[in-house]
């Protein structure tokens, strides 16, 4: 039962002390939440996998590739343990490596590699951090760095000082939303594909280019439109409309303001008046919201949309059962990046760290 689960835990955690760490996803199920010590968006997870105490196991309640992140940030002798290693992320598994080579290998045929006059390389690649860790590895290997939803402008800016354009991946509604918010016109930001040879109609996109696109989206947040939007002013009048930059474009557009998960929550903690949020993001962080600030109406946006399926799946069950191995001295569930991969994955995260949100 649940409250046989919270009693584990919280005995596991009793026993283990300061020796764990326990880190949360917003988007992590209330069970899980309540053991967090740290709860946070993407940016804020890795800033703390790299700044909590003596710990020597964080367990990571999100999805792989935080995880992945937390290993590749944390000390030395530290380890990280995810509850369940099938938690993964669709979006994330968009981009391989193998695709991503083949089209910087493409993109290096057709611009060339010497930079221009003012020093700036013909591509810059940046990563979301949904991505594998060999793909911010691939990332710090060619002048690139990693971006989360809370700090994209930012390192998109970082990125045109140091490049005449960059190649954006596997999010193509953040790289896209991110862009246009930063005046990029919508024809200079043409869709990977690659299918289409260079030098035919997509090799002359790709001249004019500022950010090359990846087919890459999330599920969970593609699920939202601007009928929704639309039902949701109509319904309310005077709803404010927040929506994550996973979203669709014309969602992002309609909306009154986009932004991470934690600009989200910080949007509704902010409201000093009674005011009704239609949100557009993942339905446990929507409703734990609506928990937490019964002043407010708060609602998602889509009244069926289902949780990330993926984030769901740390359950609280596999979080006792990884404490209580530890307890009896084992470590199940690590997750551990190679030596080289996580080399080269640092350097792009590092760069990433230092581009605040
Ligand atoms: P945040 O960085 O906004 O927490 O987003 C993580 C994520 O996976 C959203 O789908
Ligand atoms: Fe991946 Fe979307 Fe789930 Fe975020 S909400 S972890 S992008 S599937």
């Amino acid at each position: 039962s649940d409250d046989e689960l919270h009693r584990r835990i919280t005995a596991a955690r009793e026993t283990l002390g300061r020796r764990v760490v326990v880190l949360g996803h917003f988007y992590q199920r209330d069970e899980i939440v309540q053991h967090a010590d740290f709860l946070g968006d993407s940016f804020q997870l890795a800033n703390a996998a790299q700044t909590v105490p003596d710990a020597e196991t964080i367990v990571f309640c999100g999805v792989h590739f935080m995880a992945e992140t937390a290993d590749v940030l944390a000390k030395e002798g530290q380890r990280v343990i995810l509850p369940n290693l099938a938690a993964g992320c669709s979006m994330a598994d968009m981009a391989d490596i193998d695709s991503v080579e083949d089209a910087w290998a493409q993109l290096e045929a057709l611009y060339g590699t010497e930079p221009d006059a003012d020093g700036r390389v013909p591509v810059i690649p940046v990563t979301y951090m949904n991505s594998a860790a060999d793909l911010k590895a691939f990332c710090g290997r060619h002048g690139g760095i990693v971006c989360t939803s809370s700090n994209a402008e930012t390192v998109l800016e970082w990125a045109f000082e140091r490049g005449q354009r960059v190649l954006f991946f596997p999010d193509q509604h953040l790289g896209r939303n991110t862009a246009k918010k930063m005046g990029v016109p919508l024809e200079q930001m043409p869709m990977w594909n690659p299918r289409k040879p260079l030098g035919g109609s997509s090799g002359d996109e790709l001249l004019d280019a500022r950010v090359i696109l990846w087919h890459g989206f999330c599920s969970v947040h593609k699920r939202f439109t601007t009928e929704q939007v639309a039902r949701a002013r109509a319904e309310h009048p005077g709803v404010r409309v927040i929506v994550h930059p996973e979203c669709p474009m014309p969602v992002v557009d309609a909306a009154d303001e986009a932004g991470s998960t934690d600009h989200i929550r910080k949007a509704v903690a902010g409201a000093t008046e009674p005011t009704t949020f239609a949100i557009g993001t993942e339905i446990n962080m929507v409703n734990r919201l609506a928990a937490e600030h019964p002043q407010h109406t708060i609602f998602c946006l889509d009244p069926v949309v289902c949780p990330c399926s993926t984030m769901y799946r740390i359950h609280p069950g596999y979080l006792a059962w990884v404490l209580e191995e530890l307890v009896a001295g084992r470590t199940v569930n690590q997750v551990s990046v190679p030596d080289d991969v996580a080399a080269d994955a640092r350097v792009a995260l590092e760069r990433m760290l230092a581009a605040k949100p």
